[in-house]
C-alpha cells in the first residue's frame, strides 16, 4: 500500500542555509530554547517513507519516535493521501454546527464508537489531543451541572502526566516545568502521585502492593477534598510524554473500583495509547491496563498523524445527560469534524483493520521490540529497559550496579538524543529515561537495526560522557 515517487535531490546546501537562518530567527518551536536553536539549527526534514525519514542533507533516519508518537501506519501511504485528495477535491471543508454534517465526520463517529470499549455512545471531534482534554474538562464540569452536582469541579490527575499545552490541558497535566510558567495550573485540578515503581516502589514490595498502595493516593486525595467536589479522574494508560511509565497489574481496576466507589467520573486520555500503539484498539483495553472509562480523549494515531484530528468518546451515563437537557452545550471549534481530516481517519482506521495490524502488534511486532530493546540493557549506560505495546524506555545510570543517576548538568539525556540522531535513529530524552515508540508497521529488520543504532548511540553517548569528567 505504499508508493514512492522518484525523490527530489536533498536541499541544495545555499537553500538549507537560507531555511535554517530563516528558521531560527522568525519561527518559535514548541519546547525548544529559542537561544539554543540559534546555536545549533535545526534538522530539516525533507521525506518519509515506511519508518525512514530523511534529512535535507541526504541522511536515511529511522522514526523509532513515529514522528510525535502518532505515525502509525507509517510515512508515505498512498491510501491516505487519496483519502485526502478525494474529499479535498468533494467537498474540503464544512462545519458540523447548526443541525449541519458531513459525511465523514457522520462515518468517522459510528466508526469510532463501533471500535470503542462498551459503553461508549458519541464522539465529540477536535483538532487536537489538547482541544480533546479542554473539551473533556468542560464537558464533564457540565455534566456535574446538569446532574445537580454543580461542587463537582475537580478534575485530579498525575504528577508528571502530559495532557496537552493549552490553558486546560496544562493545568491538568501534571508538568511542573509547565506550571512554572504564566500562572497554571488554574484552580480546580489536582495531581496525586504516578504508579511509577522506579521512583516510587520499595524495595521487595510486590507489584500488587504497589499497585494498591499507588491507586490509594487516589482514594486519599478524593478523601481530602470530599467527593462532593471530584468531577473526574484523568489517567494515561501508559504515561508516554512522562517518559513511558507503564503501571503496575491491578492498578488500573483499582483505579477503577475507586473511582464507582465515589462516583467520580473515569476518563482514559488516549491520545498517544489509543489505535494499536498498546496493541488494542485503545489502551484501557490492554489486559495490564484494564479498566473502563466513562470517557476517552484521543488525536494522533487517529489520523497516522497525516491530519490534525482530535475528540471525546463520550460514554452512554454522560452523553444521555448532555442530550436529555433541550439545551446546547456552547463548546466547539470551526474545524470540529473537518471532512478531509475525518476522511483520512476512517481510510487509517481501515487499513490498521484490511492490514490486521493490531492483532500483528501484540503477537509478534511487540513482544520482538521488548525482547530486542532489552537487550540494550548489556550496554554500561543503560538500565530498567520496560514498556507495552510499541513503546519502550530506558534508563541512563552513572552507574547501573549503585543505581547513581548523572548530575542534571551532564546533560546526559539529551547527549544521547543527539548521538541517537547521529547514529540514524530518532529516540526522545525524558530527563535521563530514553523512549522510543516507532511505527506499528516495523518489520522486525526494522527492529533489529533500531536497536543497533540505539546500541552505536549509547556508546557514542558513553565515549562523550567520559571525555567530558562525567564517569568515575
Ligand atoms: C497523552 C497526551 N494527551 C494529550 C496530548 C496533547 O495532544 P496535542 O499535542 O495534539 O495537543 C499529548 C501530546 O503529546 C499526549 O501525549
Amino acid at each position: 500500500m505504499t508508493r514512492r515517487s522518484t525523490p527530489p535531490p536533498a536541499l541544495a546546501r545555499p537553500l538549507l542555509q537560507r531555511l535554517q537562518a530563516g528558521d531560527v530567527v522568525h519561527h518559535l518551536h514548541p519546547f525548544t530554547d529559542p537561544a539554543e536553536l540559534r546555536k545549533h539549527p535545526p534538522r530539516v526534514i525533507v521525506r518519509g517513507q515506511g519508518v525512514r525519514i530523511e534529512d535535507a542533507e541526504g541522511r536515511e533516519i529511522l522514526d523509532a519516535m513515529s514522528g510525535l508518537w502518532c505515525v502509525n501506519l507509517g510515512y508515505g501511504r498512498a491510501d491516505l493521501v487519496e483519502a485526502a485528495t478525494r474529499q479535498m477535491l468533494q467537498l474540503p471543508y464544512y462545519n458540523t454546527f447548526f443541525h449541519t454534517t458531513t459525511e465523514p465526520a457522520a462515518e468517522l463517529a459510528d466508526e469510532l464508537v463501533r471500535i470503542a470499549p462498551p459503553g461508549m455512545q458519541a464522539v465529540f471531534f477536535t483538532e487536537s489531543g489538547s482541544s480533546a482534554n479542554d473539551t473533556m474538562v468542560r464537558m464533564v464540569r457540565r455534566y456535574w451541572e446538569l446532574q445537580g452536582q454543580p461542587g463537582r469541579q475537580v478534575l485530579i490527575a498525575r504528577r508528571n502526566a502530559y495532557h496537552g499545552s493549552t490553558l486546560g490541558a496544562a493545568s491538568l497535566g501534571g508538568m511542573s516545568e509547565m506550571h512554572a510558567q504564566g500562572g497554571l495550573p488554574l484552580p480546580d485540578f489536582s495531581h496525586v502521585e504516578q504508579p511509577h515503581r522506579l521512583l516510587l516502589g520499595t524495595p521487595g514490595e510486590s507489584d500488587a502492593a504497589f499497585a494498591l498502595r499507588a491507586a490509594g493516593w487516589l482514594e486519599q486525595r478524593i478523601a481530602e477534598l470530599g467527593a462532593e467536589r471530584v468531577a473526574a479522574f484523568v489517567m494515561e494508560p501508559v504515561q508516554g510524554a512522562g517518559g513511558v511509565i507503564v503501571p503496575p497489574p491491578g492498578y488500573g481496576r483499582e483505579i477503577q473500583r475507586i473511582c464507582r466507589r465515589h462516583g467520580v467520573l473515569l476518563v482514559s486520555d488516549e491520545v498517544i495509547c489509543g489505535f494499536g500503539r498498546l496493541g488494542e484498539w485503545f489502551g484501557c483495553g490492554h489486559p495490564r491496563i484494564d479498566f473502563e472509562p466513562d470517557l476517552i480523549t484521543f488525536a494522533k494515531g487517529v489520523t497516522s498523524g497525516y491530519l490534525p484530528l482530535g475528540g471525546v468518546l463520550v460514554g452512554a451515563r454522560v452523553a444521555e445527560a448532555l442530550a436529555g437537557q433541550g439545551e446546547e452545550f456552547a463548546h466547539g471549534f470551526t474545524y470540529s469534524g473537518h471532512p478531509v481530516c475525518c476522511a483520512v481517519a476512517l481510510a487509517n482506521l481501515r487499513a490498521l483493520q484490511r492490514e490486521g495490524v493490531l492483532q500483528r502488534v501484540r503477537d509478534s511486532a511487540a513482544p520482538y521490540l521488548r525482547r530486542r530493546f532489552a537487550e540494550l540493557q548489556q550496554h554500561p549506560l543503560a538500565g530498567d529497559a520496560e514498556g507495552l505495546g510499541m513503546t519502550a524506555a530506558l534508563v541512563l545510570w552513572r552507574d547501573k550496579a549503585r543505581r547513581e543517576a548523572f548530575p542534571p548538568e551532564a546533560q546526559a539525556g539529551r547527549r544521547c538524543r543527539e548521538a541517537c540522531f547521529d547514529c540514524g535513529v530518532v529516540m526522545r530524552a525524558v530527563g535521563q529515561r530514553m523512549v522510543i515508540a516507532p511505527p506499528l508497521v516495523c518489520s522486525q529488520a526494522d527492529i533489529d537495526e533500531i536497536v543497533r543504532r540505539i546500541g552505536l548511540a549509547l556508546e557514542r553517548t558513553l565515549q562523550g560522557l567520559r571525555r567530558d569528567g562525567w564517569l568515575h
